[in-house]
């Protein structure tokens, strides 16, 4: 299933750069978005949903829809391709995971140098003033209000529409800038400035590869494109490139 000469890339990258999508946690029981009959944009309209214009429209419905998808996260534990980036991160000099998943299980995995370019569906913040809100008080009002401000309370991912955290996405172009691997893994790729990384990484030399099931619009462009779950590919890969020792 992987290519000798992806393994050989893998053991000798000094900085591996691991882009991460909706697929990745697929085999954790979180709907991806694309995907023709699971996917979330299947049955729901993102206009109606993930964008601040939709949020002032009827905030109750947003607030609601991000607070389902919250419980399907809370209810979510990390899969052998989660474990398994965790672990070859302990093998390689340095590897850092860019995602634009916000459901938290590559730090639930153990995953320490996480880049979350979307956000965190777990965190809170205020609609005025951006600040992340804790805790709360409990009464009818959906959303409920910040303590500080008064503004509505709103889920800290980020919507269509919206600029990406400056900080994370700096420092994501950075790691795409300077890594000999980049691996694309559970992503469609249709959605930027995440989908644009791996073009920054080959500009700079990195190999390029892509794991994911269904080959994306970019897998011809990679080094390599392995057609496979992530949470098979991934846990193959590592014990290919770091065969446990006895
Ligand atoms: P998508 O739903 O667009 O793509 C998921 C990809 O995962 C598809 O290419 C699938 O083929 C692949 N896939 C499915 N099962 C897999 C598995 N077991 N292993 C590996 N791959 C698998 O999700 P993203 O590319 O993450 O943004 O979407 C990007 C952004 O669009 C999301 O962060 C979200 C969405 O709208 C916002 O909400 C702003």
């Amino acid at each position: 299933m992987i290519p000798t000469t992806l393994v050989s890339a893998l053991r000798d990258a000094k900085l591996v750069v691991v882009l991460t999508g909706a697929g990745v946690s697929a085999e954790s029981n979180i709907p991806t978005f694309r995907d023709a009959m699971t996917g979330l944009w299947a049955r729901y309209d993102p206009q109606e949903l993930a964008t601040p214009e939709a949020f002032l429209r009827n905030p109750k419905l947003v607030w609601e829809w991000y607070a389902w998808r919250r419980s399907l996260c809370a209810d979510a534990k990390p899969n052998p391709g989660h474990e398994a980036l965790a672990a070859l991160a302990t093998h390689v000099p340095n590897l850092i995971v860019v995602t634009q998943n916000v459901d938290g299980l590559h730090h639930m995995a153990g995953s320490r140098r996480v880049l979350e370019l979307h956000g965190n569906i777990k965190r809170t913040k205020c609609l005025k003033e951006k600040r992340v809100v804790e805790s709360w008080c409990e009464t009818d009002q959906v959303p409920p209000r910040c303590p500080q401000c008064d503004s509505m309370l709103r889920p800290d991912v980020v919507w269509f529409g919206e600029p990406l955290p400056k900080d994370v996405l700096d420092r994501a172009n950075q790691a795409a800038a300077n890594c000999d691997l980049f691996l694309s893994v559970g992503t469609s790729s249709q959605v930027y400035p995440a989908a644009g990384l791996v073009y920054l990484a080959r500009r700079f030399g990195a190999k390029t590869a892509e794991i994911n099931p269904d080959a994306t619009v970019q897998a011809e462009e990679m080094d390599w494109a392995v057609a496979a779950p992530s949470g098979e590919a991934l846990p193959a890969l590592l014990a290919a490139a770091f065969p446990p020792k006895d």
